[in-house]
């Protein structure tokens, strides 16, 4: 899929100031030299981002840590070790040198190595940091395969690298180090219990005690077509009228009982949660793409394996909502 000379031809668009999209284990990066101001700045026109938001830096790995954070505390590179390369980020104090462009002008910044081989190639190769949100439109659907990231960006995007579809499927979990007592941001597939057990302490909820991740805002992940979160009776009953009402429905299942309506497109999601977060994004966006008038998702449990699931899918049912990209 990707050869040695797709990444070195990547890796001297990145040096030319260009964007490159890449494969990660949880969705794909938009990325570009974290240490060239205007090149990160091409990432927020690009996706139509406000320039606050942080944008996080990908690392080879652990050793860069030095480079671009400052006060590393033991616990950060205790979770380093356990779960780099992997999808958890850190935020840390930023070094001297690590531009506005890519913290939104806070002191922290956000690092991650990821897992993904392609990722890792690229990485290196580079040998610097590559800055690099989700490969979306602000506030939309991530992306979880090359195809996906094309659809979206077309020409705006100089080079995309192929590794298949995300394994993990949903964003990293973010952890704050920055402050007295660690913090989760956003919770992932590596779960909040798993980061209080490798650090033997508890996580603080992030309004308590952290700064304001922008991109945990209320609207995100959404799809264009309005999305409702039921429980699985009131999702087939609220599809069964909509449907009723001359609707076209389309309905994100996990129960298997498909009822027999016309005009209405049911997808069965998987019944695990590694299964069901894999799929998710290519889930939405194809129902998003089927024409409908409304996409109803059933309920997942609330269990802590779900935990993320239900963080994004809440998110994606207030965002869409919102009319287009804010
Ligand atoms: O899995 C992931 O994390 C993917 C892949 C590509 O690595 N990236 C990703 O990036 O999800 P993005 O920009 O879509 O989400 C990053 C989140 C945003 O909510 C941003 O506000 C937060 O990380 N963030 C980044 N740097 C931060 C910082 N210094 N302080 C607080 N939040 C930060
Ligand atoms: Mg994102």
């Amino acid at each position: 899929m990707t050869t040695e000379r797709d990444i070195d031809h990547a890796a001297g668009v990145l040096r030319a100031g260009g964007l490159v999209a890449f494969p990660t284990e949880t969705v794909y990066g938009l990325g570009a030299d974290a240490a060239n101001a205007g090149a990160v700045g091409k990432i927020f026109a690009a996706k139509g981002r406000p320039s606050t938001h942080p944008v996080i830096v990908h690392l080879a790995d652990a050793a860069q840590l030095a480079v671009w954070a400052v006060d590393i505390p033991e616990a950060a590179r205790s979770l380093a070790r356990k779960f780099w390369p992997g999808p958890l980020t850190l935020i840390l104090k930023r070094a001297r040198g690590v531009g506005d462009a890519v913290t939104g002008g806070q002191d922290t910044v956000g690092l991650r190595v990821p897992s993904h081989p392609v990722a890792r190639q690229l990485l290196a190769r580079f040998g610097g940091g590559i800055a690099a949100p989700s490969a979306n439109r602000h506030g939309r659907v991530s992306a979880t395969t090359a195809g996906h990231v094309r659809r979206e960006f077309g020409a705006a995007v100089d080079c995309v690298l192929d590794g298949g579809a995300s394994q993990v499927g949903i964003e990293s979990t973010i952890v704050d180090l920055s402050g007295a007592t660690p913090a989760l941001l956003r919770p992932g597939w590596i779960t909040a219990a798993e980061i209080e057990a490798a650090l033997g302490t508890r996580l603080a909820s992030p309004a308590a005690d952290a700064p304001r991740a922008p991109g945990t805002l209320a609207a995100h992940y959404a799809p264009r077509t309005p999305l409702t979160l039921a429980e699985s009776d009131l999702a087939i009953e609220l599809a069964a009228s909509l449907v009723r009402q001359g609707k076209r429905v389309a309905v994100l299942a996990r129960s298997a009982r498909q009822p027999l309506l016309q005009g209405l497109e049911w997808m069965a999601a998987a019944q695990d949660a590694a299964g069901y977060a894999h799929a998710l994004y290519a889930n939405l966006r194809r129902l998003d793409e089927s024409g409908c008038d409304a996409i109803i998702v059933e309920k997942p449990p609330q269990a802590a394996e779900w935990a993320a699931i239900n963080d994004r899918l809440a998110r994606a049912a207030t965002g869409s909502s919102v009319p287009d990209e804010t």
